[in-house]
Parts: structure tokens; C-alpha cells; sequence
């Protein structure tokens, strides 16, 4: 089959990623849909059995920091469009070893970007899409949300380590005329989510009736999105996001921590037919991360208005999706959580 074009989706097979390359490869048969990922320790292709043999579907192991692996991939695939989303993600390890995350995040990006501008030389109707993150903008008061034209204040080697990245997206945008567009978005939750982030790591430790460790007051506060509902605004941005323009993601659903892990574990009791208060029992409250942002929360209305996004379903409705899937997906948490998990885990806790 001739296909209309050839998306390349980095990261697709790690959280947010597996969402996008699902969507794209089942609404867009006519796109042949290529997912580079390197499989660190966030990647997992078992996000993806249901559509790995789909016609339109193809998986590269390859590193985005490995410049001469990029050129022949660009050779050999004449690229259209790309979702770069490869990235380290995880705040706590970008305090352990930033350097990962500057090789990943910041250089990485800069070979894709190179690739694309020698491939895309001359050629029209191309598009380099960077998914990034609300936590450029830096930490928020008690009011107030991130627009736009929010000043970027990165204050975790996470945040600053994508910051860069966005930045160097705008520089080859306006030094190059690379055809880019960008978003910014809040916290996801949602199935696949790796055990080390709030949500499923305090799911994973209710089931095994482990400490929920809450960093300091606990009463940090985070947008929260449903993960294919991002999905879907990637897809949004990618086919109608104006050139050269930042869009920001959010739910326009704000949580501080322990009202959410309350939360979270009152579900859990009435899903698994325990006593009420019996997981919140296991709330424990732990040494506060180093620097941590005080409060996130999205204005997306420039994305509602000019694009016509909007989330799809309520918090209520994800939460619930969302335990209920990790509820029935237990060897899904047991392969990701096998091996070097248990050792980063404890060490996570023994240093709180
Ligand atoms: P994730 O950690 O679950 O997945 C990252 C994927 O990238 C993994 O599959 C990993 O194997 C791959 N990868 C890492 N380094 C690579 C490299 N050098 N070469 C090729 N592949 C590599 O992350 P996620 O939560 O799905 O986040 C995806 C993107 O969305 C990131 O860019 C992140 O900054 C951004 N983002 C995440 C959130 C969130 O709440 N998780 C919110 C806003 C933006
Ligand atoms: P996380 O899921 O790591 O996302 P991010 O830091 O990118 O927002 O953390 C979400 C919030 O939960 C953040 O305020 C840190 C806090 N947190 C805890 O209190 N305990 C934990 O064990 C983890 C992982 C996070």
C-alpha cells in the first residue's frame, strides 16, 4: 500500500507514547506510523501487543542520542511528520543524575532536529511536533495558572532539561524555518503509567499493603489529565496547530497530593471489598523532594478556542478507568516492577 505519509513517534512505547502511536495507527490507516524507542527502563512493548501487527505499524529499537543511527533511519524513511516524545521523565531521577537527562532530553532532541532539517531541505508539508511539559513554567502560588506567555522558570533538572529543549525547537523554528509546533502539558494518569509516578505507585503499594509515602506536606498541588485525552490533543495539534505555536494541555482538574491519595485510596478499598480507611492507614508522610514545585495548574483555553479540544471525560470517570485497569493488569505491574524496580524503589525510600 502507498501510504499518504510517514509519521515518525519517538517514545511510543513508554506511557504517553503508546496512547499516541495507538491512536494514530488505528484513526490513520493511510499513515505509516514508525515508533522509535530505545526501551530504557520506561519503555515496554507490551503497551502495544493489541496493534503490533497492524499493516501500518512499524517498532525501531534505536537511541535518539546515536546521531549516525538517525541519518540512515531518515535515509531509509523519508519522514513527513514527527511526535518526538522520547524523553527521561521522572523528576527523582533527574535529581539522582541529571546527565541522563541533558543526553536524552536536550541532546537527543537537538540530533532529531537535526535530522529533520538536512532531511526536510527544500520539502514542503512536513512537521516537527515537541511534546513537552507544564513544568518549564516553573512553580505557581495559591492562584494564578500557566498561559502561554508564562515566563520560563525551569527549577528541577527535569523541567530544565525540557526547557532547553523547547528552546532549541523555537531556535531552529526561527534560525532554520524547521516547520515546528510545540505543546506544553500538565500531569497525566491513566493505564501504563510506570510505577514510579504518583498515581500507579501508590496503586502498586495499596496491593501490596506498603507505606504510601507522601513528600512533605502533601499539599502540593497538580493538574491532572487523562492520558488519551492528551493523546487526542496531540492529534488535534499535529493536524490543525498553527506553525511556529506553543499550545498548553491541561484537565482543569487541580489535586494537592493527599486529597488525591485519599481519594485514591477509598476506591481502592471499596474496589478490592476492604473496610473503609484501611489503605489510608498506609499513608506515611516522608522527607519532601529537593525543590520541589509547589503547585501546577493550566490555562488551555488558547488550545479550546482556537482548535476546539477539550478533555473528554471527567476526572471521575478516568480515576476509576484507570485504577479499575490496573486492578486487572497485574502482570503488566509485575514485568515493569521485576528486577531493577524493587532496588530503585528502596532506595527512594531509605534516602526519605
Ligand atoms: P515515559 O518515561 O513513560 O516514556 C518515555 C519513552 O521514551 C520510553 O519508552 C523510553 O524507552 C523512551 N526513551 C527514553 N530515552 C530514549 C532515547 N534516548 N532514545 C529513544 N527512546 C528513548 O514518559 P511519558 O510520561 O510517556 O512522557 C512522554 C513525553 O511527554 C516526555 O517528553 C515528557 O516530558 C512529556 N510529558 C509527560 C507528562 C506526564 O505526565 N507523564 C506530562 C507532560 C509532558
Ligand atoms: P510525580 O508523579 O513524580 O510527577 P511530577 O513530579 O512530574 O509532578 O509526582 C506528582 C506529585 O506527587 C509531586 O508533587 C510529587 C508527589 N509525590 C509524592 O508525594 N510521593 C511519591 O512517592 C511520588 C512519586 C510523588
Amino acid at each position: 500500500m502507498r501510504y499518504k505519509k510517514t509519521v515518525l513517534i519517538t517514545g511510543g512505547a513508554g506511557f504517553i507514547g503508546s496512547h499516541v502511536v495507538r491512536l494514530f495507527v488505528q484513526k490513520y490507516p493511510q499513515y505509516r506510523i514508525v515508533n522509535l524507542d530505545t526501551l530504557t527502563y520506561a519503555g515496554n512493548l507490551e503497551n502495544l501487543r493489541d496493534i503490533e501487527k497492524a499493516p501500518n505499524y512499524t517498532f525501531i529499537k534505536g537511541n535518539i542520542r546515536d546521531t549516525a543511527f538517525l541519518k540512515d533511519l531518515f535515509e531509509s524513511y523519508r519522514f513527513q511528520g514527527i511526535i518526538h516524545l522520547a524523553a527521561e521523565s521522572h523528576v527523582d531521577r533527574s535529581i539522582e543524575n541529571p546527565m541522563e537527562f541533558i543526553e536524552t532530553n536536550v541532546i537527543g532532541t537537538v540530533n532529531l532536529l537535526n535530522a529533520a532539517r538536512l532531511a526536510w531541505r527544500g520539502q514542503e508539508g512536513c512537521r516537527f511536533y515537541h511534546v513537552s511539559t507544564d513544568e518549564v513554567y516553573g512553580s505557581l502560588g495559591d492562584e494564578g495558572l500557566f498561559t502561554e506567555t508564562t515566563a520560563y522558570d525551569p527549577r528541577s533538572p527535569y523541567s530544565a532539561s525540557k526547557a532547553a529543549s523547547d528552546h532549541f525547537v523555537r531556535a531552529y523554528h526561527h534560525t532554520y524555518h524547521l516547520p515546528v509546533v510545540l505543546s506544553n502539558c500538565s500531569n497525566n494518569y491513566g493505564p501504563n503509567h510506570f510505577p514510579e509516578k504518583l498515581i500507579p505507585l501508590i496503586i502498586n503499594n495499596i496491593l501490596h499493603g506498603k507505606p504510601l509515602p507522601i513528600y512533605g506536606d502533601g499539599k502540593y498541588a497538580r493538574d491532572w489529565l487523562w492520558v488519551k485525552d492528551h493523546a487526542s490533543a496531540i492529534d488535534v495539534i499535529f493536524h490543525k496547530g498553527k506553525e511556529g505555536e506553543t499550545y498548553n494541555i491541561g484537565g482543569n482538574n487541580e489535586w494537592k497530593n493527599i486529597d488525591l491519595v485519599e481519594k485514591l485510596c477509598d476506591i481502592m478499598d471499596e474496589k478490592t471489598g476492604k473496610p473503609q480507611g484501611s489503605s489510608q492507614k498506609l499513608i506515611t508522610f516522608v522527607k519532601d523532594r529537593p525543590g520541589h514545585d509547589r503547585r501546577y495548574a493550566i490555562d488551555a483555553s488558547k488550545l479550546r478556542d482556537e482548535l476546539g479540544w477539550t478533555p473528554s471525560i471527567t476526572f471521575e470517570e478516568g480515576f476509576r478507568m484507570t485504577i479499575d485497569w490496573y486492578l486487572t493488569h497485574p502482570d503488566w505491574i509485575k514485568n515493569v516492577t521485576s528486577g531493577a524496580y524493587q532496588q530503585y524503589y528502596e532506595k527512594q525510600y531509605d534516602n526519605r
